[in-house]
Order: C-alpha cells, then structure tokens, then sequence
C-alpha cells in the first residue's frame, strides 16, 4: 500500500512541543507515514495578515488528514497592534485558524472522548461516607463544529438591514431605544442537516462501541429555535436506534448533573458552543487539559487535535513541562480514523500502564504550578513522560 502522507501542523507555543511528540510515538508504533509540515498560527498573521495560509489549505485538501497542535489567538484589537507595520491598513482582518479551518472544509463533526486512566491522580473522586470512591468516566461528546455561535456572523454596530429585519420580531421591541453603535449582536444559526449529521454521527458512535445511551445536551425551553431543531432531529433519529436511550438534559444542569455522577453519561450531543463547554468539563474529570483528545471529521477531510491551546506562558520553558498525552490521543484518534486500530489501541494501553505505574507524571498530573521549577518536585519532561510511553508499547 502507498504510504499515507499526513499533514502536521504544530502551530504556535506548545503545540511545537507536543506535536513532534506524538510523531515519535507514532513511528514508534509502527504506523507508516510521510509527514508534510504546514504553516498555521500567529506568526503567519504577524508575516502575512493570514494565520491560515492559502498553501496550507491546499496542502489539506491534497493529502486529506491532519494533525494540529495549538494556535495562539488575540481579541480583534490586539491582533491589529501586532501586524507587521507594512500589512496595518491593508484590510486584513483576523480570524482564529483553527475555527477558519473547519469551516473552511466543513469539519462539521467534533469527537471529544473523555475516558479516565485508572491511577490517574488528577481523575474525579467523590466522597462516600469516610473514604471515597472513584467512578470510572468514559463519556464521548460529539460536538457540532461549524455552526452556532461560533458561526461567525455577528456585529457590534449592525448595519440598517439587519437591524430591521430584526425588528420584524417582536422581542426586539425590548431594544428599540438602544442606539445601533451600542448593540453587539451575535447570531445562533443551526441548520437541519447539520443537526442530523452530528446526532447521526454520536448514535452511530454509540452503537458501533455499544454505548447505552445518548443525551442531546441543548436549551430547548429557552433557546426554542435553535436547540428545539436540535432536540427534534435526536428525537427523529433515535427512532432508527432501537435498544439506545436518548436523554435529553439542558446544558446548565448536565454540567451539575456531570459533576455529580460523570459515570452516568456515554455519548452526548451538543451545538457547538454547549459541545465546547460540556467537553471541557467532562475532560477535567478525567485529568484536563493534558489529556483531552478531539477530532474534526468532515466527509473527505479529518484534522486531530487536543483541546488545548498554545499555553504561550509554558511555550519558552526548556526543557518542555506540558503534558503531551493529549495530542498522543489525538493521534490515536487518527489511527482510529485511518482503520489502524490495534496501532491506536497499543498507544492507549501504553499511556495507560505509564498512567497506571505513576512513577513518570508532568507536572499538571503532581497538581503542580507550572514554572522551570516543576523539576526539582519529581515531574517529567514532555520527553520523558513520551520516552516512558515508548518503554510500554507492546
Ligand atoms: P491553554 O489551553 O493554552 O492553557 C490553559 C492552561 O492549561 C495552561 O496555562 C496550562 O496550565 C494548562 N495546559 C494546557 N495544555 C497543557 C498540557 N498539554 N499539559 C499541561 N498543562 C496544560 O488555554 P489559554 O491559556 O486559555 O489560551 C492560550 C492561547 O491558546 C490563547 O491564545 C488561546 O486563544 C489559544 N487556544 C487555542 C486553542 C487551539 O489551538 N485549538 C484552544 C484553546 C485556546
Ligand atoms: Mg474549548
């Protein structure tokens, strides 16, 4: 078979640290790619007035499959001090690469497993009498990745159309005597399609690793339109699923409910602001940021990720402090993707029996500040908590 060419795209900050990790991983597993760098990130909007390069793009759509680190990404403002003095007053207009990127090749559907390592001291504990018992998590969000509030079309100062058109609405009498510069507006578009898709996607994820149930994570009472399209297609599609329950929580009380009994969940369903928040909460009970794995799937193009960002205040740090098992996952995910199960399922098992042992842990796994310090206290290197990963694959 041809060897498989994936496109890497460390980023900015730690993201440059972990992503050659996960590579070293990979090749030590066995896993039979070329690698092609791609340029994303802040220093290309600093250079070029473009975090997401054209070349970039066309390096994606050749080769289909990419891994990403991290993006370092600013408010508007601040992102127009730090252009290159000759690109300031060209018209360009800043945009996070990452949230571009999905749109871009409509990575509409987001995975975020969040599944505990036994032994892993940072996983969710609850009190039980005197003692206290810890519940093994293993929730797997899906989360719709293009639309919603992150869609993009929004205004602080709206132009006349779009304030009469809304005015043809009559809560919007409730703003009449707000001045338009005054107003920020950001608008929560979903559209049927993607709904089914990212519903279909979780169900079908669920059956095919034998999840019980699925909850669809949204705000119908409030939100009617939008998280009412939501819940009717779940409802629509968990017809075709016999034998899996579909749940329906709203997003404020599934982040109590989760952090009171997080066994209790398999797969959930959420738009994409409510998916962005309920994976980030379930990812803290199963180790956080240094654990929490993501992939982007559209129909002909997937991208891996963690869900962390750029961590620039670790960025400088030498030797490296951060936790690189979550972009580990992230490749395994890619594994998943690319039919190379028993690759990706090595690498867990490995992440798992050095989890497991506790003898090699960053500094976020000791509770620790993260600083030049965290040495001295007994934490690993991102290269050594990698180099032990590598000891354990079987
Ligand atoms: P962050 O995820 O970069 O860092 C938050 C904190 O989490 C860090 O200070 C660190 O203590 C911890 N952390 C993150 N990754 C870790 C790892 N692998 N191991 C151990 N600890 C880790 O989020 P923050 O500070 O809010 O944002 C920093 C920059 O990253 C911003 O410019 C933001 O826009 C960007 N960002 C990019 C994302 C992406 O590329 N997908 C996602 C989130 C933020
Ligand atoms: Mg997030």
């Amino acid at each position: 078979m041809a060897k498989r060419t994936i496109v890497t795209l460390p980023g900015d900050g730690i993201g440059k640290t972990v992503l050659p990790e996960a590579v070293r991983v990979l090749e030590a597993v066995g896993f039979e790619a070329e690698y092609v760098h791609a340029d994303i990130g802040w220093e290309f909007w600093i250079a070029e007035g473009n975090a997401l390069p054209q070349r970039t793009i066309d390096l994606l759509a050749e080769h289909k499959v990419g891994l990403f680190g991290a993006i370092t990404s600013k408010p508007k403002d601040q992102a127009e001090e730090e252009l290159a003095p000759e690109l300031c007053d060209k018209g360009f207009v800043y945009s996070s690469p990452i949230v571009g990127l999905r749109q871009h090749f409509n990575l509409d559907v987001s995975i975020r497993p969040c599944c505990s390592f036994k032994g892993n001291p940072l996983n969710f504990i609850r009190r039980d009498g005197d003692s206290f018992i810890e519940p093994p998590v293993d929730a797997v969000i899906f989360r719709q990745n293009t639309e919603g509030l992150y869609g993009g079309v929004e205004w602080t100062n709206p132009p006349e159309q779009v304030r009469s058109a809304l005015e043809t609405h009559p809560k919007m009498a409730a703003f009449k005597d707000v001045p338009s510069e005054d107003l920020a507006i950001s608008t929560r578009i979903f559209t049927r399609p993607a709904c089914q898709r990212i519903v279909r996607a979780a169900f079908d994820h669920a059956k095919k690793f034998g999840y019980k149930s699925v909850t669809v994570c949204e705000k119908p009472n409030v939100i009617r339109e939008t998280s009412g399209m939501m819940r009717a297609e779940a409802k629509k599609i968990a017809a075709d699923f016999p034998g899996i329950d579909l749940w329906e929580t709203n997003i404020d009380a599934q982040m109590m409910w989760m952090t009171k009994n997080p066994e209790n969940y398999d797969v959930l369903v959420s738009g994409n602001m409510f998916g962005d928040i309920v994976s980030d909460g379930f990812a803290g009970l199963v180790g956080g940021l240094g654990f929490a794995c993501s992939a982007n799937i559209g129909r002909e193009l997937a991208v891996f990720e963690p869900t962390h960002g750029s961590a620039p205040k670790y960025e400088k740090l030498d030797p490296p402090i951060v936790n690189p098992i979550a972009m580990i996952l992230s490749a395994c995910m890619m594994l998943d993707h690319l039919g190379e199960t028993d690759q990706a399922e090595r690498i867990r098992t490995a992440v798992g029996s050095v989890v497991a042992e506790g003898k090699v842990r960053t500094y976020d796994m000791m509770r620790l500040t993260g600083g030049p310090g965290v040495f001295e206290k007994g934490a690993a290197t991102s290269t050594q908590m990698t180099d032990a990963i590598l000891t354990r694959l079987a």
